[in-house]
């Protein structure tokens, strides 16, 4: 029998990491990145989709630097708002399913509770206007697609929030950390496990594809917190557990820690609807932080050879 074919961008992204571990079982997966794919050139982009004639496309490549963004604008709408619109056409054009990551920066954090998917954005940094701009193109030129809303995205590797605080906790005393600005971290590996359980859903032979289902939908990890709230969970652990000694860990507001990009005060996304539609149900994020913990210390264990 024929294996599905499954295209994935972003290799060696933190997302698209776990993703050619997670959807290994669904199908034959061919996994790219940057420079042998490259989002600034929309031809090496259909030549890539071409080449793999994929029955499913699984965009997790992006520009992520939030900070940088405000700087380089045009390179961010290149790879986060044109390539998903080439991305699209191409997925239409053959008949396959696209899912590809937005982000809770498209909306401005004004909002009192979780955000839905039906809730306007209004994008306060660059970033975010230029993934929203991808969110369009998508639903303009796609037929079959899953844009899936995620949020403040972390693991063992990579470049994100737990791994660079673990690497300050060993350089420094004392960390002031942003605690007015409210959201839920999610782990890559979640993200690529939900990512499989609902194409598994959309592959299976009865399972009808995505008739009707094509759309946003949010998905996090449950539950929320601050920055401060998400650093105190795995600084203030016992000492050895992740290989620091607890740094004195300071509340701060955003105002106090200037970056060029400013940020929502809410990142709360409601993940009802994925949990309707499909049954996903996304673990508490402090359950998915203590899997990636373990991970990260079983890692440190074996560098300095201890296991
Ligand atoms: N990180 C977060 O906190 C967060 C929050 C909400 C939503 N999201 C969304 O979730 C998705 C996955 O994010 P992530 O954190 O896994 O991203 P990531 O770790 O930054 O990975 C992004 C990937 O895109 C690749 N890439 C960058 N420029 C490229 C180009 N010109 N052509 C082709 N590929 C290029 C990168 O390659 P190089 O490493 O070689 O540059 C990298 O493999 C993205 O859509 C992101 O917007 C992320």
């Amino acid at each position: 029998m024929t294996k599905t074919r499954i295209l994935v961008f972003g290799r060696v992204g933190q997302v698209g990491w776990e993703l050619r571990h997670k959807l290994a079982c669904l199908g034959q997966v061919t996994a790219v990145d940057y420079p042998e794919i490259d989002f600034t050139r929309p031809d090496s982009i259909r030549e890539a989709v071409r080449a793999a004639q994929p029955a499913v496309i699984v965009n997790a490549a992006a520009y992520t630097a939030v900070d940088k963004a405000e700087t380089e604008p045009a390179l961010a709408y290149a790879i986060n708002a044109a390539a998903p619109g080439v991305l699209a056409e191409e997925a239409r054009r053959l008949g396959s399913i696209l899912v590809h990551y937005s982000t809770d920066y498209v909306f401005d954090g004004t909002k009192q509770g979780a955000y839905l998917e039906t809730d306007s954005p209004n994008p306060l940094n660059v970033y975010g206007k230029t993934k929203l701009a991808g969110d369009e193109a998508i639903q303009s030129a796609g037929r079959n697609y899953l844009i899936l809303r995620t949020s403040w995205v972390y693991g063992a590797r990579g470049s994100n929030f737990l791994l660079t605080m673990l690497r300050l906790a060993r350089e420094r005393a004392e960390l002031r950390i942003v605690d007015d600005q409210t959201g839920a971290p999610t782990s890559s590996e979640c993200i690529a496990q939900a990512t499989a359980d609902l194409l598994a859903q959309l592959l299976a032979p009865q399972g009808g594809g995505l008739q009707g289902r094509s759309g946003i939908y949010n998905l996090t990890n449950a539950g929320e917190t601050t920055w401060f709230g998400f650093a105190k969970a795995f600084l203030s652990k016992p000492p050895g557990a992740v290989g620091v000694i607890a740094p004195r860990l300071i509340p701060i507001t955003t105002a106090e820690f200037h970056r060029p990009a400013r940020r929502p005060a809410n990142s709360c996304l409601s993940c009802r609807r994925v949990e309707e539609t499909f049954g996903v149900q996304m673990p508490h994020w402090e359950d998915a932080l203590s899997l990636v913990l373990e991970t990260v210390t079983a890692g440190a264990s074996a560098a300095s050879g201890n296991a």
